[in-house]
């Protein structure tokens, strides 16, 4: 029986929607909230439909998407969340927006309940000073990655003051939803986009020296490594400017290892930013389908 059963999310955007879902689909009354009630309406409707279809095939049963469409509820904003037992915040990626969101919750919330957030490059314990003393004991990172209702892995990254038995009952929670939690220190990319980077960055250096073309690579780390997806397929996916922005973090952070290749550089600064602009390292007709 997990310690939380009221579940709140913040933000219904990519990541919200579906961090809402699976919660949903573990059995727990999940309110979801965005900056307009019409947006938060949007995504459940986007929800129902991949309920609907029914996809991914085996990660639920038709009984779970009957409950989660019950379980899912749209609210107006945060006043509605004085019963929950754990908020999931999912906003964009900005700290002083982030810090009014918890600022809101500390003061609305009971004080047994805990606040998550799924920040991807935010300090935790940087983000956990905007809330009480008390509450920074019930308070942590969960950092999902996308799309969250097929990817089983959470980073749980304790902020300085968190309570181990609070982070344990969090973790133990995102067990229960059948997703597979590791802890992670609170460190710069955490553990999974340091990893995920180094190789990134290497493989942009392999067409950079003229070793290998981004397609083979591709199909190394495919037919290879075992890998679902090669890292220029992944680039184009999640947008060239997006992973250049990481690489600048890491590199602030880590120095030499992660500095960002010219070539990616080149990339964003022509428009070839992936799947979306039609080009990015490979390229794209109209319907988004590579060419
Ligand atoms: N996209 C990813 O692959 C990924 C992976 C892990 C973590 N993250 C992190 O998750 C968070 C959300 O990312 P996303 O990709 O879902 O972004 P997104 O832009 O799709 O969604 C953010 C949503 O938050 C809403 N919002 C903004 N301010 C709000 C507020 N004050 N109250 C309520 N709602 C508000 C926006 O309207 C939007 O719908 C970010 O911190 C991001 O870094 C993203």
């Amino acid at each position: 029986m997990s310690a939380f059963q009221n579940i709140g999310v913040v933000g219904a955007g990519m990541m919200g929607s579906e961090i809402a879902l699976v919660f949903a689909l573990g059995g727990h009354p999940t309110l979801i909230s965005d900056q307009s009630r019409d947006a938060a309406e949007r995504a459940v409707e986007r929800l129902h439909g991949v309920l609907d279809r029914g996809l991914p095939r085996g990660f639920w049963t038709a009984e779970a998407a009957e409950g989660a469409r019950r379980n899912l509820t749209v609210v107006d904003g945060l006043d509605a969340y004085g019963d929950r037992d754990l908020v999931i915040e999912a906003v964009f990626e900005d700290e002083a927006m982030k810090r009014g969101v918890f600022q809101r919750l500390d003061a609305i919330l009971a004080p047994r309940a805990g606040i998550a957030s799924n920040t991807s490059s935010i300090s935790i314990t940087t983000l956990s000073a905007a809330v009480s003393e008390t509450r920074r004991q019930r308070f942590v990172g969960t950092h999902f990655f996308s799309p969250v209702s097929r990817m089983r892995l959470v980073e749980v990254i304790p902020a300085a003051d968190s309570d181990p038995g609070f982070v344990q009952a969090v973790s133990d929670a995102l067990i229960a939803i059948g997703k597979g939690p590791i802890r992670v220190k609170d460190v710069v990319g955490f553990a999974v986009n340091r990893l995920l980077h180094a190789l990134v960055i290497e493989s942009i250096r392999l067409v950079e020296e003229g070793v290998c073309s981004p397609a083979d690579i591709d199909q190394a780390c495919k037919l290879g490594l075992g890998h679902p997806i090669g890292p220029f397929e992944l680039m184009d996916n999640t947008q060239n400017s997006l992973s250049l922005s990481v690489h600048e973090i890491l590199h602030r952070a880590y120095g030499e290892r992660f500095l960002p290749q010219p070539l990616l550089r080149q990339m964003v600064a022509a428009g070839y930013n992936g799947r979306k602009a039609g080009r990015g390292w490979h390229r794209y007709g109209e319907n988004g389908k590579r060419i």
